[in-house]
């Protein structure tokens, strides 16, 4: 069922609380792929009901970033949720979830501000806000919505992590569950981004996880110095790619690291094609 306002949304939620059913929600951006499904898939065999919300967040993207053109493929998304057995697809326009005037000016919107040392680092340093938009939107969500379980990809692992101290610090009543990340054969991990690359920008963007797999193969053998871990990726890069960080920092509570161990998760992004992509895998 393709839902697009709040108040029809709580009806049914209403109903469901009544019968006392579990409720999973995955919360997405749309242009759905087979990371999405795995989420989804997820929370149909865990949840008796699940909720997908399909919502483009205007203020989690920062000036100059891809709004405009990012994919919104709102007919094929819906189709693969019926076909997995998701019960509503949540599709609220930026008036639906922020009123009037929301872009024109973000004074007059109440904002969950996740803590600086978890966003200054990371995606955060060049996407400056984009996380108080994320935690502003999905505590919305959580609202709305009132789901017993949320699932989060770990491709976003910087994301779910500031989600799940968000979750913690305001005793959010339910629990995050984290899914894997979901690859291609070729090991791209699959993102919505993907498709703003040619075939070749998708076969230079096999560098993100040849570096990583490396990584964690030198760390196998016994290598835990980040730095002489972090100079195995130079011989994987060309002038193609515009590497933003390497960064090696705590799973829990992203503090950096310098010999690397079982709770150590190394981050990536780099650009391809003037595409920026992120990637990360955990030692
Ligand atoms: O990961 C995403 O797609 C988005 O950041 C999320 C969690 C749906 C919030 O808009």
């Amino acid at each position: 069922m393709l839902l697009h306002t709040i108040a029809e949304v709580r009806e049914q939620i209403k109903n469901w609380k009544k019968e006392g059913l579990t409720i999973g929600l995955v919360p997405t951006m749309g242009a759905l792929h087979n990371g999405h499904k795995s989420l989804i898939e997820k929370s149909v065999a865990k949840c008796d009901r699940t909720v997908v919300s399909v919502f483009v967040n205007p203020i989690q993207f920062c000036p100059g970033e891809d709004l405009d053109k990012y994919p919104r493929t709102i007919e094929a998304d819906e189709a693969l949720c019926t076909e997995a057995g998701v019960d509503i697809v949540f599709a609220p326009s930026p008036k639906e979830m922020y009123g009037e005037g929301h872009i024109l000016s973000n004074d007059f919107l109440t904002y969950v501000i996740p803590p600086y040392f978890y966003t200054d680092k990371l995606c955060g340093k060049s996407r400056v806000g984009h996380f108080d938009g994320v935690c502003t939107v999905v505590n919305k969500l959580f609202n709305i919505v009132q789901p017993d379980f949320a699932f989060f990809g770990k491709k976003d692992m910087q994301q779910l992590i500031i989600l799940k101290k968000m979750v913690k610090d305001l005793n959010i009543p339910l629990e995050i569950i984290p899914c894997p990340i979901v690859r291609e054969e070729s090991g791209l991990a699959l993102s919505s981004r993907n498709k703003y690359l040619s075939e070749k920008g998708k076969e230079e963007a096999l560098v993100l996880s040849r570096i990583l797999l490396n990584i964690k193969m030198c760390y196998n053998k016994g290598i835990k110095d980040v730095k002489a871990l972090s100079e195995t990726a130079y011989k994987f890069l060309n002038e193609n790619h515009a590497l933003e960080y390497l960064e090696f920092r705590d799973k829990d509570n992203l503090e950096e690291k310098e010999i690397a161990d079982s709770n150590t998760v190394v981050f990536i992004a780099l650009r391809v094609e003037n595409v920026r992509l992120i990637d990360n895998i955990e030692l």
